[in-house]
């Protein structure tokens, strides 16, 4: 059977359907496939409906991988500012909201339109809603089953994501693929994702609801945001950070009071040694999480008559409180997969698999994962445009 296509594409999400435009209008016949009824569903859903696109704080610092260098390459060759150009080209408006991240100010569909106009103008042939039957490779071509049809091209795509959210479609394909052509999966697990509480910690768990500033820290990661107590254990942005750091067996650690210079306590004595500690808590910190520190921290006696060296052990224990959670809420409510194809097998210039010519993965499914506010998106675009500029001088 005869080329149909130069290139498939396997997955319309974001970075397929950038990749596709990309290399389509660089003149490749591009088939784009996914079993979804419509392309970019999480981009749809993405920074609660208006897509925070990018971040412009991006590096490969703020990336996890087993190889810490290899986002370098595609994301120094496209950077937030050309997706910003691309978007601005488009009409539309963005603000940045906080640390960097940057959204639509009207809503992600038109993230989702700007990328479906970009596959239009590069002629791509974009087909949805059937299965993926069988992925072959033979006399230089791969071929592939889509419904009743099989296509066949010199190049194909692995962008089908990972394995978060199951509900939309989100499935290991990615890594069983890679594993045929011989390429090394690192193993996937849960990221930017609540973490849970059980024994002592699930005292915790009665706050649902109460949030404040915390520096979340797992091993040397520190993140400063806001932490969410929830019913099952812990959330808010500064929790999934350090959810991708974090390993089961571990612990976290949170400063409640991150402004606070070693020794307040021992001031407060001095200034107000009537007072006790519940109520110099609760005149920081949330009330309901002030009177469940002030209990676990045990001071009964006014802080007059509490020794110094007390002081200085609830400010430690303030400063670095020890959760070691039992889990994570898992696949179903982690934003990004962590792990994916190894990089090992990969070249960081092209995305190609270095023993599979005319193989490449791209996005969330490749062992590169990003911190939370726009930096996954921001991968899924360079990393699609790694591959379609490759793909664009292959022939
Ligand atoms: P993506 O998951 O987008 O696309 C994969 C495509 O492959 C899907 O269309 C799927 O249907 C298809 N597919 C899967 N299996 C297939 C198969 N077997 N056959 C055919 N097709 C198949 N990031 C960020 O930077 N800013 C943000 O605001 C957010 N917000 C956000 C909110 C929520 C709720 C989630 C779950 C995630 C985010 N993210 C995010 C993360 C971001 O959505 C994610 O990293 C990118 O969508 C990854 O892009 P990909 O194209 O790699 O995968």
């Amino acid at each position: 059977m005869p080329a149909t296509h130069d290139v498939i594409i396997l997955g319309a999400g974001a970075a397929g359907l950038f990749c596709a435009g990309l290399a389509g209008q660089r003149g490749k016949r591009v088939a784009l496939l996914d079993h979804a009824d419509a392309p970019g569903k999480k981009i749809l859903i993405s920074g609660g409906g208006r897509c925070n696109f990018t971040n412009l704080h991006t590096g490969p610092e703020r990336y996890l991988s087993e190889n810490q260098h290899f986002a370098r390459s595609a994301l120094s060759r496209y950077t937030p500012a050309d997706f910003i150009a691309l978007v601005e080209r488009y009409g539309i408006a963005w603000h940045e909201k906080t640390l960097g991240q940057l959204f639509c100010d009207g809503s992600a569909k038109q993230i989702v339109a700007m990328l479906l106009e970009e596959c239009r103008a590069g002629g791509v042939d974009l087909r949805c809603g059937l299965p993926v039957s069988a992925v072959e490779h033979a006399d230089g071509l791969f071929r592939v089953g889509f419904g009743a049809e099989t296509l066949a091209a010199p190049a194909l795509v692995i962008a089908t994501g990972g394995s978060s959210i199951p509900k939309m479609g989100a499935s290991g394909f990615a890594y069983d693929l890679a594993r045929r052509f011989g390429l090394k999966v690192v193993q996937p697990r849960p990221a930017l994702v609540p973490l849970t509480l059980t024994g002592e910690d699930a005292l915790f768990r009665e706050l649902s609801g109460v949030s404040a500033e915390v520096v979340a820290s797992a091993g040397k990661q520190r993140f400063r945001e806001a932490a969410l107590f929830t019913h099952r254990g812990l959330s808010g942005p500064a929790i999934l950070q350090v959810s991708s750091y974090w390993r089961p067996g571990e612990s976290i650690a949170i400063d409640f009071l991150p402004d606070l210079a070693p020794g307040w306590l021992a001031a407060a004595k001095r200034e107000r040694p009537r007072v006790h500690l519940p109520r110099v808590l609760g005149a920081l910190l949330p009330e309901r999480l002030a009177v469940r520190l002030g209990e676990q921290l045990a001071i009964g006696a006014e802080l007059g008559n509490t020794a110094d060296r007390a002081l200085r052990e609830a400010e430690a224990r303030l400063a670095a409180w020890r959760f070691t959670p039992n889990g994570s809420e898992g696949f179903a409510k982690a934003e990004v997969t962590a792990g994916g194809i190894s990089t090992a097998g990969l070249s960081s210039r092209t995305m190609g698999a270095t023993a599979v010519p005319g193989l490449h993965a791209i996005g969330e499914a490749v062992d590169v994962t990003g911190w939370l506010g726009g930096y996954n998106f921001q991968w899924a675009w360079a990393s699609a445009h790694a591959a379609a500029t490759a793909l664009a001088d292959f022939s």
